[in-house]
């Protein structure tokens, strides 16, 4: 990771994301919800805590400019996605999961791609050229050592995460 730009390694994270759903949409139905669902229940604590290190380390170092715009509306996605995962996590909080609730879940999963691939495909070419050019040295070194083992505090939620 160290020769590659923050805006590589967080480019890398959505594609990992993307992977980690796309491989879960695939994959039938186990014997217990528990073992089915751990896959996609990793990913999406991996998109939480990429949402985090979005709006805790970056969008404050960057958002008192020509970004502030998109920036809000990259929250406002980051809020829909947050509510996404949340109905995700109801659904799997089943005891038992049958064909067509596994249905649902896909469905969930179907949709979450889209809203990632809409946000993604402004983030990365609006956002992330500035990671590397416009933030100070020390959040981008702040930034660098959450990547490798950070994590995200608990009870923490994004700033859109409710409608109102
Ligand atoms: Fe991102
Ligand atoms: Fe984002």
């Amino acid at each position: 990771m160290a020769d590659s730009t923050l805006a590589e390694v967080l480019t890398a994270e959505h594609h990992a994301i993307d992977g980690g759903i796309e491989k879960f949409t695939a994959s039938s139905l186990r014997d217990s919800v528990q073992a089915w669902s751990a896959p996609l229940r990793q990913v999406m604590e991996a998109l939480r805590r990429h949402i985090y290190l979005e709006e805790e380390l970056v969008f404050p170092q960057l958002s008192n400019g020509p970004l502030m715009m998109p920036i809000m509306v990259m929250q406002g996605e980051h809020g829909e996605m947050w509510r996404r995962m949340a109905d995700l996590d109801a659904q799997l909080a089943a005891d038992d999961i049958d064909q067509s609730r596994r249905d649902e879940v896909i469905a969930g999963c179907t949709a979450m791609l889209e809203l990632l691939a809409n946000h993604n495909s402004k983030e990365e070419p609006v956002i992330y050229p500035h990671l590397d050019s416009d933030m100070d040295d020390d959040s981008q070194a702040f930034l660098r050592d959450f990547l490798v083992d950070g994590t995200i505090p608990d009870g923490w939620e994004c700033a859109r995460a409710s409608l109102q």
